[in-house]
């Protein structure tokens, strides 16, 4: 097969940043996705309503003329966060999730939730709303070595949560190993989860091959090469519980080579084709619509996209770097060929 034609696809994870960096990383989105969930740990956060729709006029900005892109805004929940701020933003009709940091887990997350039980109040109005939880699945206690973090937050965090809060819509984010795929096949219809492409295409040798790559950290991090498999079979095999959210995090370069880098890997400038690449590899390119165009949309409670793109088996080379200046990127994949090219809209 040398063409794929697909519904245009959403992704259901992403950081755009703000100020300068927008009109970098936008137009990467806007290329190929109609719409995007867009994360609120900006610093400081988008906690209210008000605070989200100005962010989505700075977003609506830098979205070439050309592109039909819609984001899509959530807040960020803090331990603070009322009813009435939830009530506001579902009214509003631009806010379609609240995303749950568990305090200190990643960028910008300084203002997270500290106990989940402190949310109870937007967790109850959110359940009674119809508004998705997101959830950055991973417990931040020191005694817990970081690549168990994930699973060990679904035994102290999300089974209980779901227990207490049985109609609310969860989305357990970037899933990174086999026991959250395990749990979200198994549970119920109201949880789902995302899949990132860089976790589908690298298991945690990335890291240090070679030497230590900071382009390759990010949160939760890379797991063992089974973990990478159990992905694989996920996002591949057709089931409506997973779909595409890229949870494309662009740093600079600066502060990604750095004695302290960031957690982040920027895949927007290629998503589709990336995903496309692992779902070749897996002998599944047929269930590559249903995952990156179908299954979100209906999760969201969201109409599917009319619009359609087409991939053509066209190698190119990434960019080494995207930007300059203080914003400049090092995409995923920098350098490198890659089989499938978006085709021009
Ligand atoms: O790698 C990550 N980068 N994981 C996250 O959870 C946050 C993100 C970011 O904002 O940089
Ligand atoms: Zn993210």
């Amino acid at each position: 097969m040398n063409r794929i034609t697909i519904t245009r696809p959403d992704d259901w994870h992403l950081h755009f940043r703000d100020g300068d960096m927008l009109d970098l990383v936008v137009p990467d989105t806007a290329r190929q996705f109609a719409r995007a969930i867009v994360m609120p740990n900006l610093a400081p956060p988008v906690v209210t309503t008000a605070q989200a729709l100005a962010y989505r006029e700075r977003i609506e900005a830098a979205v070439p003329a050309s592109s039909e892109f819609e984001p899509l805004m959530t807040l960020y929940l803090t331990d603070e966060t009322s009813a009435d701020e939830i009530l506001r933003a579902r009214e509003c009709g631009r806010i379609h999730a609240v995303k749950l940091y568990p305090a200190g887990a990643t960028t910008n997350s300084a203002r997270g939730v500290t106990d989940l039980r402190r949310t109870d109040a937007a967790l109850a109005a959110m359940q009674e709303v119809g508004l998705p939880l997101l959830v950055h699945g991973e417990v931040v206690d020191a005694d817990v070595d970081v690549f168990d973090r994930e699973r060990v937050f679904i035994e102290r965090v999300l089974d209980p949560l779901l227990v207490r809060f049985p109609d609310l819509r969860v989305v357990f984010e970037h899933v990174t190993t086999s026991e959250a795929v395990e749990f979200v096949r198994g549970g119920p219809d109201t949880l789902a989860a995302t899949i990132t492409a860089h976790h589908l295409l690298l298991s945690r040798n990335a890291l240090f091959r070679g030497g230590l790559r900071p382009h390759y950290y990010c949160l939760p991090i890379l797991k063992r090469e089974r973990h990478r498999r159990a992905l694989v079979e996920a996002a591949t095999q057709a089931s409506s519980k997973f779909f595409l959210g890229t949870d494309s995090a662009p740093h600079p370069r600066s502060d990604k080579e750095s004695a302290c880098g960031c957690a982040g890997i920027y895949t927007a400038h290629a998503a589709i084709e990336l995903y496309a690449q692992v779902f070749e590899a897996a002998g599944r390119l047929e269930n590559l619509e249903a995952f990156a165009s179908l299954n979100g949309a209906k999760f969201y409670g969201l109409p599917v996209n009319t619009s359609r793109i087409t991939l053509d088996r066209r190698p190119w080379q990434v960019p080494e770097q995207l930007g300059g200046g203080r914003n400049t990127i090092v995409p995923f994949a920098a350098g490198e060929e890659l089989t499938w090219k978006l085709g021009e809209s």
